[in-house]
């Protein structure tokens, strides 16, 4: 019998399938290094003071999420050792066998696991990049038998860094919650129990960088995203609704930090919830960590903050399950038509 096929082995083979060609209005327009530093890069040093310098970081990180949803935080706290630690596991499962990573295939609809995977589901195109997967808030949630046991350290580091990360993402929360007037902890409150999710992403070198995407366009439908990205560069965010693109500069040891429509709707739109993609290219491989927190499914969702002569991004109050099925549906809606019109 053949040996199974993942995207890593298809890379090597220099193979090229049809599968992965985008439209040409979805294709890169710049290339995973032409490198802008328009979005902010943010020390938050001093974050725990409360102090003038303080009130400077928050104004910083504030001003970020008005206008782009996204900036960079660099002395976070979160030890160097640890993240490369993280990194180093990551690559060695990418480096595994087909049949290794395949035993965690997550296809057939399981929480979490290894797939050569897409943003939509059954979507025509597909993305160009591996991932791996895990649920690791709230700790109920921690399906052992999906998350690998090849490198046998993984459990333990990945432990480690979910719990680093969440604490990261609460204390920027308290940063925008502030901001908006309310109680410090007034957004994580909003996430109920918060879920913490991790994907790490694998875009293996690719023959024709121009034709596909290794993520195609999206926001994140959560309330806040940590990524963490190696120094190969192809993260690329938008806030002109796709027109011009900007490639961020990867940086040693920072986080970007992204907004997702959770995010957006809580502030009633005062914060963007990042437009972006990723770009993949022939020379390198790469790899990325998002760590995303997300409210709980039956969370409610409804702005926090109404400011005055503003009307509610949402009618109603609906669950953010419920938020989610919506996002999906028109996604899965647009891609239909688009297939349709061709
Ligand atoms: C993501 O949007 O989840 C990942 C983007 C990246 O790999 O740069
Ligand atoms: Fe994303």
């Amino acid at each position: 019998m053949a040996s199974p096929k993942t995207l890593t082995t298809l890379a090597d083979e220099n193979t090229f399938e049809s599968r992965f060609i985008r439209d040409e209005d979805e294709r890169p327009k710049i290339a995973h290094n032409n490198f802008s530093n328009e979005i902010p890069i943010i020390s938050i040093a001093g974050i725990d003071e409360a102090n003038e310098q303080r009130e400077e970081i928050c104004k910083r990180i504030v001003e970020a999420c008005e206008e782009w949803g996204i900036f960079q935080v660099v002395d976070h706290g979160v030890d160097t050792k640890l993240i490369s630690e993280m990194t180093r596991l990551a690559r060695e499962f990418f480096a595994l066998s087909p049949e290794e990573k395949l035993r965690f295939d997550m296809s057939g609809g399981k929480k979490g696991g290894f797939i050569v995977s897409s943003h939509l589901q059954g979507e025509a195109v597909q993305d160009w990049r591996e991932i791996v997967t895990y649920f690791s808030y709230p700790i109920k949630s921690r399906d052992y038998s999906r998350w690998p046991e090849k490198p046998e350290e993984w459990k333990k580091v990945t432990e480690e860094y979910s719990e680093k990360l969440m604490s990261l993402s609460c204390k920027l929360l308290q940063v925008l919650s502030e901001a908006m007037g309310l109680e410090k902890d007034a957004l994580t409150k909003a996430c109920v129990d918060m879920d913490q999710k991790v994907v790490v992403n694998f875009y293996p070198k690719c023959p024709k960088p121009d034709l596909t995407l290794g993520l195609k366009r999206h926001t994140d439908p959560g309330t806040i995203t940590l990524l963490f990205q190696d120094q190969v560069g192809g993260l690329q965010a938008t806030k002109d609704n796709g027109k011009t693109w900007i490639t961020v500069q990867p940086v040693e040891g920072a986080f970007v930090v992204n907004l997702g429509d959770h995010g957006h709707i809580l502030s009633n739109g005062r914060f963007k919830n990042a437009d972006h993609q990723a770009v993949v290219n022939s020379n390198h491989s790469r790899l990325s960590i998002a760590t995303f927190q997300n409210p709980s499914p039956d969370a409610i969702v409804y702005p926090l903050k109404i400011r005055d002569g503003e009307k509610s991004l949402l009618e109603e109050p609906i669950t953010f399950a419920e938020m989610y099925r919506r996002k999906m549906s028109k996604d899965l809606e647009i891609a239909r038509l688009k297939k349709l019109a061709k």
